[in-house]
């Protein structure tokens, strides 16, 4: 089948909850990905913040195969070595969190921080802290609950009535928060650095005084981590540069090496709250995956690696520093080791399809933030490309009037 006959078939049968790319991913290797024409496209999307290690990583092969000829599914009924281990390395990991609770994607791991959340409180007969805070541009997933939490019209409005006793404050005003951070409400929900929202970071001051307002008035602070964490911003964990720690943290994204796995790490106070047969899911901690997060997470953790994500972050930062001061059309640029935002005057969708006829795979958050996610593994001469293709991409859409420059 070529690639025409597959957009066919996929236009026809595949039910259409994303606008498509305009040609058929067949490989990956390395950096790059190649389309069934064989047309080689320079990957800085990593599958949606997904492919942290890029295509064909040796070690996330051999430890999936290994565990795929043991054991490829066996439900939570039955103990197995990868999801105890995998669990071990995360709380060892985390610096704060007691015991971790395994699903299969971010949405997930955030449900799973709700339902927690307010188990934290109903069984210890406080039945009136239900109503979690979070914040303008953040996302947290599609799912009913974390839907609530994810406060954009486009998402929610078709889908009402959402979960109720969500409350939404503007990001990074510490003042609006506090005034909703009430006897009600039993957790804040925050991302450290936004990235679907627009790439926005928190402020030191917000972050560490959500945490002193949650911890002065009996809240569970959860960081949503699902995009931000494990390496992308060139620490480990998003929050580590603001000192402070959550009390419950989700991950998922670049966890299972391209394989799906979310995960909540809870501390010790929420941990002892929660109960066999209060939560669950069939497929949850499946050991293949396990197997390979463990790869996944001990490359991640690497100071080399992450010392890596903050000198490709900084040149990354350069080149696109360059390209603001040619380009008038470009507002900011902003971001934190690998993942960055660069915010056009105008919606970016040209941008976007210039990329990929040049061969680069951007991405949006928003309709005018172009979102950079390489994998973690880029190299200089990977980012000297992806910042050529977009100065021929900008000089183009430019010349077409669809963007304005200098
Ligand atoms: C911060 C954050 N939380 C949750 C999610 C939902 O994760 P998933 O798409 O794996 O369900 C995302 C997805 O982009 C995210 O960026």
């Amino acid at each position: 089948m070529n690639g025409e006959d597959i957009l066919a078939l996929d236009e026809r049968y595949v039910l259409h909850t994303y606008a498509r790319a305009p040609f058929v991913v067949e490989r990956g290797q390395g950096l790059y990905v190649y389309d069934t024409d064989g047309k080689r496209y320079l990957d800085f999307v990593s599958g949606i913040a997904v492919n942290a290690l890029g295509y064909g990583d040796h070690d996330i092969l051999e430890a999936l195969q290994a565990q795929a000829g043991k054991l490829m599914h066996i439900s939570n009924l039955y103990c197995s070595a990868p999801q105890a281990q995998l669990a071990q390395q995360l709380v060892q990991a985390s610096g704060f969190a007691d015991k971790v609770f395994l699903c299969n994607s971010g949405t997930e791991a955030v449900e799973a921080a709700i339902k927690f959340s307010r188990k934290c409180y109903s069984q210890s007969g406080v039945a009136n802290r239900t109503e979690i805070l979070a914040f303008t541009d953040g996302f947290h997933g599609r799912t009913l609950g974390a839907l609530a939490l994810t406060p954009r019209a486009h998402y929610q409005d078709p889908f009402r009535p959402l979960m109720p006793g969500a409350k939404i404050a503007s990001f990074n005003d510490l003042d609006a928060a506090s005034k909703l951070l009430d006897e009600n409400t039993c957790a804040c929900i925050v991302e450290p650095l936004q990235g679907e929202g627009g790439v926005n970071i928190a402020d030191e001051q917000f972050l560490r005084g959500l945490r002193s307002l949650c911890s002065e008035r009996g809240i569970l602070l959860i960081f949503d981590e699902v995009q931000c964490g494990l390496g992308r911003t060139g620490t480990l964990w998003a929050h580590q540069p603001y000192g402070v720690s959550p009390d419950m943290m989700t991950l998922a994204k670049p966890l299972g090496g391209g394989l799906p796995i979310g995960a909540t790490l809870v501390n010790a106070q929420v941990a002892a709250a929660i109960q066999p047969g209060d939560h669950g899911s069939t497929f949850a901690a499946n050991p293949v995956i396990c197997a390979t997060a463990q790869v996944v997470l001990a490359k991640l953790s690497q100071p080399d690696l992450l010392a890596h994500v903050n000198a490709q972050g900084r040149y990354l930062e350069q080149k696109l520093n360059v390209l603001q001061a040619k380009f008038k059309s470009i507002k900011s640029v902003r971001g934190r080791g690998l993942i960055w935002g660069v915010e056009f005057d105008d919606d970016i969708a040209p941008i976007i399809a210039s990329a990929y006829a040049n061969g680069l795979l951007t991405c949006k958050a928003g309709a005018k933030v172009l979102r950079l996610l390489p994998p973690l593994v880029a190299d200089q001469q990977a980012i000297d490309e992806a910042a050529g293709i977009l100065d021929k991409c900008l000089t183009e859409v430019n010349g077409k009037g669809q963007c304005c420059g200098r």
